[in-house]
């Protein structure tokens, strides 16, 4: 096997060199578009920035970008799972990440970890048809029972991870999720959002607007997704939306003891 040569793996570095390794078919498979760092490194600091996060998880791990970003600077302990269907690109992450307190399965999101709760939850989740999945009864009677709802086969994965990933978050965590903005407006996402309006955790979308292309035509119509589950009686949702990426970075993560500003660690 080809291995990563681990440099610079706070950068964009592992993902390049992954590229020139492996097909576009093999990545297109598995939807592997990659998280650009300096967005993996913004989405970081709104889960980290928690003062109780302890406990984080990434349901589609690539080659955990943000795992990366979350260690650059980690000033404490984090218990880290990641879950990732494709052992090729999940062994060059292993190859690249080595810390013992970070748990890396070779695993389906959709069907493991459904009794397990965490602090954050950062993901990228994979952009495929749902329709695609063989056992998806199966899948679509866990969401039935354990969240009331009632979902088609005709859904996207992404929505489903999020979906999940918002019932795994624990009293005051944190999820960001990096989804396609055609969400806001498809037929698919109205039982999803009508979810998300119920849920109360939803707290900021900020919507890429970017006239240049700045890293990848798939993320010049990407949207971020902050939750935070508390204070939900007083919830309301702001949507921002960005035009270049120095406004991103003048964005604020919000601290999670009071909501007033978004704000850099
Ligand atoms: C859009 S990529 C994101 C990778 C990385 N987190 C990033 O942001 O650069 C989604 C990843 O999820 C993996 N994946 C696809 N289906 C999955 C599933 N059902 N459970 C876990 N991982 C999955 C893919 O192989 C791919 O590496």
């Amino acid at each position: 096997m080809e291995v990563l040569s681990g440099s610079n793996i706070f950068s964009n570095n592992p993902e390049k060199e992954y590229a020139t390794m492996v097909s576009l078919e093999h990545r297109q498979r598995f939807a592997q578009f990659f998280t650009p760092y300096p967005i993996a490194k913004f989405m970081a600091n709104w889960i980290t920035s928690n003062p109780n996060c302890q406990t984080i998880l990434d349901p589609a791990l690539g080659l955990g970008v943000f795992v990366r970003a979350i260690l650059e600077d980690a000033d404490k302990r984090y218990y880290i799972k990641g879950y990732e269907t494709d052992s090729l690109i999940l062994d060059k992450a292993k190859s690249i990440i080595d810390n013992q307190e970070i748990q890396l399965l070779n695993k389906d999101y959709m069907f493991n970890d459904w009794g397990n709760k965490y602090d954050g939850i950062i993901a990228n989740p994979p952009y495929l048809k749902f329709h695609d999945y063989s056992d998806k009864n199966e899948i679509l009677k866990e969401f039935h029972s354990r969240l009331g709802l009632v979902l088609t086969g005709f859904t996207n994965l992404y929505t489903l991870f999020l979906l999940k990933s918002i019932h795994q978050l624990n009293e005051g965590g944190r999820a960001a999720y990096l989804i396609p903005s055609e969400f806001l407006n498809s037929d698919y996402g109205k039982n999803v959002k009508k979810y998300l309006i119920k849920d109360k955790s939803l707290r900021k979308v900020i919507i890429f607007d970017f006239k240049e292309n700045v890293f990848d035509d798939a993320l010049t119509t990407a949207s971020i997704f902050l939750f935070e589950n508390n204070n939900k009686q007083n919830a309301a949702v702001e949507f921002i939306t960005i035009k270049t990426i120095d406004e991103l970075y003048q964005l604020k993560t919000i601290p999670a003891e009071d909501n007033e500003n978004l704000g850099q660690k």
